[in-house]
Formats: C-alpha cells, structure tokens, sequence
C-alpha cells in the first residue's frame, strides 16, 4: 500500500532519530554527544566516553566512580556459560563464537526482552558493556588451549581486558598503562558511528521488542562482514599478502586490481558511505599507532607498506575521484598486531567497543513513547498472478 522511495543499501534514508552521534562526512567531523573524538579521546577515558553516550552528559567524579561500580558489579558471566566455549571446534573464528555466546545471554536474561522498566533496560547495558570483554577473552583463551582468566576489577577496562587475555596462572604478568591507555583510546574511536550495518541491525531487531542481548548478537553477525567491521582483520592479511608478494614494489598491481571492475577486490580500510574526507577515527589511529609502535621500539614493515599504499591511493585518479580515503580500520591493525593482538581477535576487539553504542541506541530507541517495528518496502520484480500447474503438466 502507498507510495514507497527505493533506496538500496538506504544511501539517504534516515531511519531514526538520534541525539547520541553526529557526523559531518564532508567536514570529517565526529562527535559523541557534541563532544569532538579528538578531545574525548586524548583527554578522557572508556568510563566517560561510555557514560555520556548511555547517559547523554559527561560524568561528574561521584557520578564516575559510582557508573565504574555498577558497570564492574557484571563483570564476570554465569559459570554454565563457560561450557559453550566447550563446543565449538578449537579453531572456531572468534566472531562466530561470539555471534553463539552473546546470543546465548538471553536464555541467562529472559526477563528483558519486551521490558517497558528503565531500570531493567539499564541493567541489560551494563551487563552488555561489563561482559563483553570476559566473553571476547575466554574466546581467544579457548581457541588457543588456555585456561580462562578472570576478571580483575581493580583495573580499568582496557588494562583489564588485556590481563584477561594475557596472563596465564602461575605467572607474573604486568599490564603496561601507557598501551592499556592506547588500546582505551582505539576502543574509544569505535564506540558509536550512528546509523551504520551493525547498530541499524541492532535497533531492526530491537524494534520487534526481542531480548537486547539477542539484539546484539544480531549485531555482532552484521559487524562480521569485511565491508563494515570485519575490515581491519581484512586490512591486515592484505598487508601481509602485500609483503609476501614483495613489498612496496607490489602495491602498484594491488591498487591496479582495486581499481578493476572485473575483479571483486577492493582495497581494504579505503572508503566510507558517509566520510568523502579523511576519517577523523583514521587519522587519530595513525597518531596512536606511531606512538606504540615507538613506545615499544617495534619497526613493523607493514606500517611502511600501509603509508606507502595510502600515498599512492590518494594520488590516484580512481580514488580522488570518489573520494576514497583510509577509515577507520586501515591502521587498527597495525597497532592492535604491535600490542600482540591476534589478527582474529580484531573484528572482536571492535565488536566489544561498538557494544556500548549499540546498547546506548537500543536504549534511547526503547525509552521513545512509541516504537514502531522496521518493517522497510520492496520494488518487486517478480511475476504477477499466475495460475498453478499441475506437476503433470510441468514442462
Ligand atoms: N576500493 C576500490 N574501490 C572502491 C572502494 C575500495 N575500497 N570503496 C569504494 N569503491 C568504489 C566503488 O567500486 C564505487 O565505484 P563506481 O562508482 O565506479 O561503481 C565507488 O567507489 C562507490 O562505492 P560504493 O560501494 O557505492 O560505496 P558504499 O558507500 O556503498 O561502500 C564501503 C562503502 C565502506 C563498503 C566501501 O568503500 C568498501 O567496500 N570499502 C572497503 C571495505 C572497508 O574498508 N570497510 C570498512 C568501512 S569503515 C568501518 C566500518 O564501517 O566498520
């Protein structure tokens, strides 16, 4: 019924109303609540970020310490849990455990699907945002044969995170605060984007009133895909098919085949259906990755690969025309391979930082007076009404 505008992959189709996240693409601005990435990430910290975009302000210090608590309180995750991990194949893809396990949530949490309560949409948040990092860890210690480390909550996410995947029992390990600051402030870079695959998915399935972990699950699967999150693991293993081909000398035959429309590669960490300008998350991320890779006295020659492939893009006719620049994931890699981040473990690491934006969005698309299920058009193309035929007198 009605008229309906097609619009494939909704290029100029608003679906939502939103206060949490702008974006000027043009002007490579991005701000969290009105508050600029660059400040918010050289200042600030996972806590305040998080905070304002639940919360829509910044926190004051009694506010943090409390928000700290209550977030840290669900750290850990029901110990039936554990036993999933248990049936996956020991060389499961990280994401594919987590689309399982965080799915899996909604049978420990039953009671928040459909919840008009405030407080219990809060909760369900904070569970998300406190155990994502435990999941994402025990799915990195399993696939590698390790014990599952558990959470320490006298430290900050990020340090946190990092014991959880590093320390072994029976050994000393010390987390390194300027890296656990630098891998807080890649975490901070993807805590929301607005409308993109993955949050769009959350609040489709979030719209039907399904259980919010279920939601971000079905986030998670959407983030997988090497077009949206799945970019920076695919960033990667192209800098090292790069190297393996022979360096530098190589890239000309990469971009050649970017740039060929009868092949299905792209160039991997370039473009962006809203950014026509540099990506203000890439540009910070070059600046942290510089600042590791020095800090840790590590020459990677896939950093020498990745500036020399940015050069050649940018000077090219094909990318300059569409204005295709490095987003987000073009350096992530980089830095999180220099911080000894495994290269399966990246869509994971990203998956469990846009978490707090996709709770910050289920909760403001739930707290709105009305909801109205998604439930977008089609132009159909198929036959019109036609009679059955009998299988008999099938041709
Ligand atoms: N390499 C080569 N050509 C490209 C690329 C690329 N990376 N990106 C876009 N193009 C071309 C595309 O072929 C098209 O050319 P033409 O006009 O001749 O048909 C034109 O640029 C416009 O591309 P599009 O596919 O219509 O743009 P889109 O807005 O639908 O897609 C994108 C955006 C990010 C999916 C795409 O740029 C891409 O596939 N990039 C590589 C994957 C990537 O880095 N993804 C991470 C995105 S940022 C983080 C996140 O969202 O998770």
């Amino acid at each position: 019924t009605g008229i309906c505008t097609f619009d494939p992959g909704f290029g100029s189709t608003a679906s939502c109303e939103s206060s949490i996240t702008y974006i000027d693409g043009n002007k490579g601005v991005l701000l969290y609540r009105g508050y600029p990435i660059e400040e918010l990430a050289a200042e600030g910290d996972m806590l305040d970020s998080t905070f304002l975009l639940l919360h829509g302000e910044l926190p004051s210090r009694a506010e943090k310490r409390v928000f700290g608590r209550e977030i840290k309180m669900h750290t850990l995750v029901h110990e039936q849990l554990i036993q999933f991990y248990r049936g996956f194949r020991h060389d499961a893809h990280p994401m594919a455990i987590m689309c399982g396990v965080v799915g899996a949530l909604a049978a420990f949490y039953p009671e928040v699907a459909n919840t008009r309560d405030p407080a219990q949409q809060l909760r369900a948040c904070y569970r998300l945002i406190a155990k994502m990092p435990t999941l994402a860890a025990m799915a990195y210690k399993t696939s590698i044969g390790q014990p599952i480390i558990y959470p320490r909550n006298d430290l900050s996410y990020a340090e946190n995170f990092l014991h959880m995947m590093f320390a072994v029992p029976c050994e000393r390990y010390e987390v390194d605060p300027e890296l656990a600051k630098a891998l807080e402030i890649i975490f901070i870079l993807h805590l929301d984007h607005e409308q993109n695959a993955s949050t769009s998915t959350v609040r489709t399935a979030g719209s039907s009133q399904a259980n919010p972990f279920a939601c971000v699950a079905s986030g998670i699967a959407a983030l997988w895909g090497p077009a949206h999150g799945g970019a920076n693991e695919a960033v990667l293993k192209m800098l090292q098919e790069i190297q393996d081909l022979g360096g530098v000398e190589s890239i000309p035959e990469i971009i050649r085949r970017a740039k060929d429309k009868t092949d299905s590669f792209r160039l991997m960490g370039f473009g962006h259906r809203v950014y026509k300008t540099y990506d203000p998350r890439a540009k910070l991320m070059r600046q942290v990755t510089y600042r590791v890779l020095e800090k840790m006295g590590i020459k990677d020659p896939l950093l020498d690969i990745a500036m020399e492939l940015e050069k050649i893009a940018l000077q090219d006719e094909y990318f300059v025309k569409r204005s295709l620049y490095p987003n987000v994931d073009f350096y992530s890699g980089i830095v999180l391979r220099a911080l000894g981040i495994p290269v399966e473990m990246y869509t994971v690491l990203f998956a469990m930082a846009r978490t707090v934006g996709w709770v910050a969005q289920w909760k403001e698309m739930v707290s709105e007076p009305v909801n109205r299920i998604t439930r977008p058009r089609q132009i159909y193309t198929g036959h019109l009404r036609r009679k059955y035929v009998a299988d008999v007198d099938r041709t």
